[in-house]
């Protein structure tokens, strides 16, 4: 009587998403770190594992105080592919998210096989060990990137027009062909998403983005060092001649994933994850010299970047009504959460 009314709990607590163990692949970055407070929110236990070549065992630390729980992190190679194996039947994984990759597209210009090789080739063993396992639910980092440089200004879908144009974004794109080709097995769930420019930190500077590949980080780190902003590109057909850009909080991306995790349909192959919104170059600068009190700072206006499109911006359609998903947070939040 006991131990049934017992297994009814732990059955139904199953039912709800609770009692599953997710393994969150690079769950020591920047992104990985926000997904792991998520899951964790809701009840699932999640286990960590990152090479900390550009994770932070600060962030697992940090969560493991808010939340009150031990997280395991497993320090290793994402192409360490017996540990990843060891990893999945020590913790019985129930689904993988995985987050690990290199993510500079100017390196990947330079390190080309490096990138396939992490992003390409690691997702495909990774997704032999899962099938080997009987690990079932699989949620993929894709990235606008895949689209390449658009010349048109219409929104992103996904089944428009896809051109990849560097190794970055050659590497996830071929890798949702595997992925794809796993969630099509009978019973596997999962899908590929796909992130546009994520920003943003949600008031937990534990949290923050340590990259500095990207115009938010950029931009403030020259102002914390008296420099001026630069823009690449003020001739662009937008507007006011730069880049327009869909920018969506870190917050809002680690909410798509629970609901990709806890979706009772079966999700499409790909899903964008954006706001829908293009934000110019410029107003972003604007937005972060105001929120460093800074407006007084000039503004260099340099030549183009090779390769950066004016315009790309996400169709978030599908993401509404398949995933039952829209982003929440503001440019004005985004931004404000990162002072
Ligand atoms: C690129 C990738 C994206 C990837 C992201 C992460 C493409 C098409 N997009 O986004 O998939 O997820 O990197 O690394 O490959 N800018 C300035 N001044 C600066 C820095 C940037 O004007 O100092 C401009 C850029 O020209 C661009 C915009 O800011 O128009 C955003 O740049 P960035 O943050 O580097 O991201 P993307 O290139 O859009």
């Amino acid at each position: 009587m006991h131990m049934n009314s017992h297994k009814v709990g732990i059955d139904r607590l199953k039912s709800m998403g609770q009692g599953q163990t997710w393994l969150l692949t690079g769950g020591a970055g920047y992104i990985g770190s926000h997904i792991a407070d998520e899951f964790i929110g809701a009840g699932k236990s999640v286990v960590v594992y990152d090479s900390l070549y550009q994770g932070l065992q600060s962030r697992i630390k940090f969560l493991e105080d808010k939340h009150q729980v031990e997280i395991p992190l497993v320090q290793a190679d994402i192409l360490d592919y017996k540990k990843l194996d060891e990893t999945i039947k020590k913790y019985n994984i129930y689904g993988i998210v995985h987050t690990a990759a290199l993510k500079a597209v100017g390196e990947s210009m330079e390190k080309p096989d490096l990138y396939f090789e992490v992003n390409l080739t690691a997702t495909i063993e990774l997704l032999k060990i899962a099938e080997q396992n009987n690990v079932k639910n699989f949620i993929f980092s894709s990235s606008a990137a895949v689209y390449g440089s658009p010349d048109s200004m219409d929104l992103c879908k996904e089944d428009g027009p896809v051109a990849p144009i560097s190794p970055y974004g050659d590497s996830k794109y071929q890798a949702e062909a595997y992925v794809e080709k796993f969630i099509s097995k009978p019973r596997n769930r999962g899908t590929s998403l796909r992130f546009f420019n994520v920003i943003g930190c949600g008031a937990t500077p534990e949290l923050l983005d340590n990259s500095v590949e990207n115009l938010i980080p950029i931009v403030i780190n020259k102002i914390k060092a008296g420099q001026s902003p630069v823009i690449f590109g003020t001739d662009y057909p937008t507007e006011d001649g730069t880049c327009i850009r869909d920018y969506v909080d870190v917050r809002d991306i680690a909410r798509a994933h629970l609901a990709a995790a806890d979706s009772p349909n079966v999700l499409p192959t790909k899903i964008n994850i954006g706001t829908g919104r293009g934000v110019s170059v410029h107003q972003v600068i604007e937005l972060v010299l105001a929120g460093l009190n800074s407006t007084n700072t000039p503004v260099i206006e340099t030549d183009r970047r090779a390769g950066d499109p004016a315009f790309l911006c996400a169709d978030v359609s599908l993401s509404k009504t398949a995933l039952k998903f829209e982003s929440r947070y503001s440019l004005e939040e985004s931004i404000a959460s990162i002072f």
